[in-house]
């Protein structure tokens, strides 16, 4: 194989792998917050279906719930979340 298709399989690699988002499994219950595997994985599909549309998504792990919070406040509105669903959202998000 070519060096340089090799240097761009790697890189294509190495960016889907950084925006992964975790799926949750029974260790993510409970975690944090008070949360349900089901209400993890509802988290996760309302937060990789509604929050890519206008920007890529950020991983959980990049911000603390306190900045989750802050986010959120400002972002639901913008992807037409309910508040119920921001919740499952949240719950998604500092879980991991
Ligand atoms: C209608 C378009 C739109 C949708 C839908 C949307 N965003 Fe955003 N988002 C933006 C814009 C524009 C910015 C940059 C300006 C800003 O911060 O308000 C941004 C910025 C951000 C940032 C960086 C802000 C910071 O201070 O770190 C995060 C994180 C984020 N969005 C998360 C989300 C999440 C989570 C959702 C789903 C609930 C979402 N976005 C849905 C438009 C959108």
């Amino acid at each position: 194989m070519k060096p340089i298709l090799a240097a761009i399989l790697l890189l294509a690699l190495v960016a889907c792998s950084t925006t992964k988002m975790y799926t949750p499994s029974g260790a993510n219950e409970n975690k944090r917050i008070t949360a349900t595997l089901a209400e993890l994985e509802q988290g996760r599909n309302l937060y990789v279906n509604n929050c890519n549309k206008c920007h890529g998504l950020s991983k959980p792990e990049s911000r603390t719930p306190e900045q989750w919070t802050k986010v959120l406040e400002s972002m639901a509105p913008k992807a037409k979340l309910t508040d119920a669903q921001k919740e499952l959202v949240y719950k998604y998000l500092v879980n991991y």
